[in-house]
């Protein structure tokens, strides 16, 4: 296995963990009911949970979590600060990221050491759980063809605000493709997207995915 590159994703992972962990918190500040604060206060602490355990598999490897997340830092600080429009567009935004969260883990697990994938695989078990209160929380705001559209179009900027974040440090992303099964990665990101769009009833838009992804990696 190649461990630089093993070392580079962890730190990307470790660092997406922490702004999943940001984001929850500022999910629980703005929660409308006490039991949405409470889903959003658990969420943030199984972010941090993981947020803390790719630290620990950094350090297990020899490796300065601080130093790893680094490079990464500018990019998922910039996609991570976009404002989402509407109520539809945040759905959106969050269903699809806990997805592709999702989906790079799956991909994760099969290409890292035995100790990193059992890890891994707890974390998958949260992932689940999140995307499943993403995907409830975006299926009660489509009920009708406008909103399925005006959903359409949020995914679209989604991956252009994607492009617009990674463009800056496209190096580091590259290590995704040289720890091993590059192909495997980029299916499961395209398909997972596909399926996901299809799951909510819209369709593939010509979404400029492909493009993100070439840049990305
Ligand atoms: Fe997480
Ligand atoms: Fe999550």
């Amino acid at each position: 296995m190649n461990r630089t590159a093993l070392i580079q994703v962890l730190g990307a992972v470790a660092y997406g963990e922490w702004k999943a962990y940001e984001g929850a918190q500022a999910r629980v500040r703005q929660a409308a009911s006490e039991e949405e604060r409470k889903a959003y206060r658990k969420v943030a602490a199984e972010e941090l949970r993981h947020h803390k355990g790719f630290r620990a598999r950094l350090e297990a490897l020899g490796a300065d979590p601080e130093r790893a997340m680094r490079p990464y830092r500018a990019s998922l600080d910039r996609y991570h600060a976009g404002e989402a429009g509407s109520p539809i567009e945040e759905a959106v935004w969050s269903y699809l990221g806990e997805g592709v969260a999702d989906d790079l883990l799956e991909w994760l697990r099969k290409v890292v050491d035995a100790d990193t994938a059992a890890f891994i695989d707890t974390v998958i078990a949260d992932e689940e759980e999140h995307e499943a209160m993403a995907t409830a929380e975006l299926r009660s705001l489509l009920s009708g063809a406008r909103e399925r559209q005006e959903a359409g179009r949020a995914a679209q900027r989604m991956a252009l605000h994607m492009l617009d974040s990674g463009r800056a440090t496209p190096l580091p992303f590259a290590a995704f493709v040289r720890l091993g099964r590059p192909l495997d990665l980029i299916g499961a990101i395209l398909g997972g997207h596909l399926r996901r769009m299809r799951a909510i009833g819209v369709g593939p838009m010509g979404l400029p995915v492909p493009a993100v992804v070439a840049r990305a990696f």
